[in-house]
């Protein structure tokens, strides 16, 4: 076989060596918690406006398109994940269905996902925080609080955070998991106090006009890219990290249960719940107002009057959207782990600690890498960035879903994705058009990321790959 289609085999993904090998430590619940964990942040609670201001109260529709088009690719996952349980998600299921060139593109596009995501919500958090201190009376200087797009030096908070996320996982997955599940009840609740205060406040007429900027991505005067679907690009990073629990395949105790329930059931939780919130945002107030604000939601609440309740959301957003730095932090330590033990990348990042029972090498190498990007990026370009990552993965997803389903159609199923010859090309026509939406520079940055991920494959991976020196770890 051509070496860059050489395959894993499916049957053999979930045997590794001795100290190479993760603990089963997880199950449904913790799964659904680590979903919502990941995918509650960010997205809702700050990339509202960003979207609302480049599609007007039409934002809702974005949030129905995106969701749409994540629904279809997270039934896509369910099933690659039952069918492989084993860490690495879309670049595993890629490198057994697709070949291992194909494989490493979609294990490069994860890196840059997850570091990006673990970036945006940092910087994210630390508009939460700021505006949270604000609020009590201490107020940082903005030399220390933005990165210098904004005029400052370093977003200070964003690098802190990551590393503190950093220390919980290096303790142990076990714990980070619980301590997960108990935040992402706070980050629940907070948005339920906010859709209670702000939908009493709905006017109609602040819908209107209700698609002032088309539907299609077009080049606006001011030579911002808007529309609907550029919204809808943007949005759609408020719905990923359902992914985020296929990584955790591989320590789950009864992979095939309960991975089809932690990633079914967390998607279609947060797509009810956005919906909801973006309701009562562009209904309580023209999306003019926030569009711009570091700290949207809490921005409503104080326009309402409701200051105190404005430093209850700051406050929960500030305790809890660690835990999608957690859920990113840990997926992104997985990829690098995973390629590192398929010698993709170096041999030596996939070393687990005999005490913790995670690779800490890895983990502080990812860390110190997103804080240091966390420190000094835009938000909105590195969550576009972001998505460009994920939405190769999800394709590749889909694409390895009906693969299968053709070469292989008899192999047992655990979780079989209902209408796959309509889901899958829905996720995959979903995906592209929604990366055609993407600003016209993101694409360029994401072709860029991956022109050097060919160079690093050719001149490095494809000779050093375990596959190629006849093994199949
Ligand atoms: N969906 C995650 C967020 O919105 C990445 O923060």
């Amino acid at each position: 076989m051509q070496t860059w289609l050489r395959r894993k085999s499916i049957d053999r993904v979930t045997v590794h060596e001795e100290g190479r090998r993760l603990v089963p430590t997880l199950s449904w619940p913790h799964l659904v918690a680590l979903g919502i964990g990941a995918i509650v942040g960010t997205g809702i609670y700050t990339l509202i406006g960003v979207g609302a201001n480049l599609a007007g109260p039409a934002v809702l529709l974005s949030f129905v398109v995106a969701g749409v088009v994540c629904a279809c690719a997270a039934l896509a996952y369910a099933e690659m994940a039952t069918l492989m349980p084993a860490a690495g998600s879309a670049y595993t299921y890629s490198y057994t269905v697709l070949g291992e060139s194909i494989a490493w593109v979609v294990g490069w596009s994860l890196i840059l996902e997850y570091s990006l995501v673990v970036s945006t919500v940092a910087v994210g958090w630390s508009g939460y925080a700021v505006g949270f201190l604000k609020g009590m009376g201490v107020e940082l200087p903005t030399m220390l609080t933005v990165g210098p797009h904004a005029g400052g030096l370093i977003n200070l908070p964003a690098v802190l955070i990551t590393f503190v996320v950093a220390g919980l996982l290096i303790a142990g997955t076990r714990e980070s998991a619980t301590l997960n599940a108990i935040l992402v009840v706070v980050k629940v609740i907070a948005l339920a106090v906010f859709v209670a205060i702000a939908l009493p406040h709905f006017d109609a007429t602040h819908l209107e006009p209700f698609m002032p900027y088309g539907f299609v991505k077009s080049m606006g005067a001011d030579g911002v890219e808007r529309g609907v679907m550029a919204a809808a690009a943007i949005i759609f990073f408020a719905f990923y990290g359902f992914d985020a629990i296929s990584t955790a395949a591989e320590e789950t105790k009864n992979p095939g249960r309960d991975l089809s329930i932690g990633i079914v059931g967390s998607m279609i939780g947060c797509t009810l719940i956005y919906i909801v919130v973006a309701a009562a945002a562009v209904g309580a107030m023209s999306y003019t107002v926030f569009g711009q604000s570091p700290e949207p939601l809490a921005l409503i609440l104080r326009e309402l009057g409701q200051g105190t309740a404005a430093k209850v959301i700051a406050g929960a957003a500030v305790v809890a959207l660690p835990t999608v730095l957690l859920a990113f932090l840990y997926g992104q330590s997985r990829i690098f782990f995973v390629m590192s033990r398929d010698g993709l990348l170096p041999r030596g990042l996939s070393k687990v600690n005999p005490r913790t029972g995670t690779p800490v090498a890895i983990t502080v190498f990812t860390a110190v890498l997103v804080a240091a990007l966390a420190g000094v990026a835009r938000l909105d370009e590195i969550a576009a960035l972001a998505n460009a990552g994920t939405l190769a993965a999800f394709i590749a997803v889909a694409v390895c879903l009906l693969v299968l389903r053709k070469r292989d159609p008899n192999r047992p199923r655990v979780f079989r994705t209902p209408a796959a010859w309509l889901v899958g090309p829905l996720a995959i026509g979903g995906c592209l058009y929604l990366f055609w939406s993407l600003p016209r520079t993101t694409q360029l940055w994401f072709l860029a990321w991956n022109a050097i991920g060919v160079v690093v494959y050719l001149l490095y991976s494809r000779r050093s790959s375990l596959l190629a020196k006849g093994g199949d770890a």
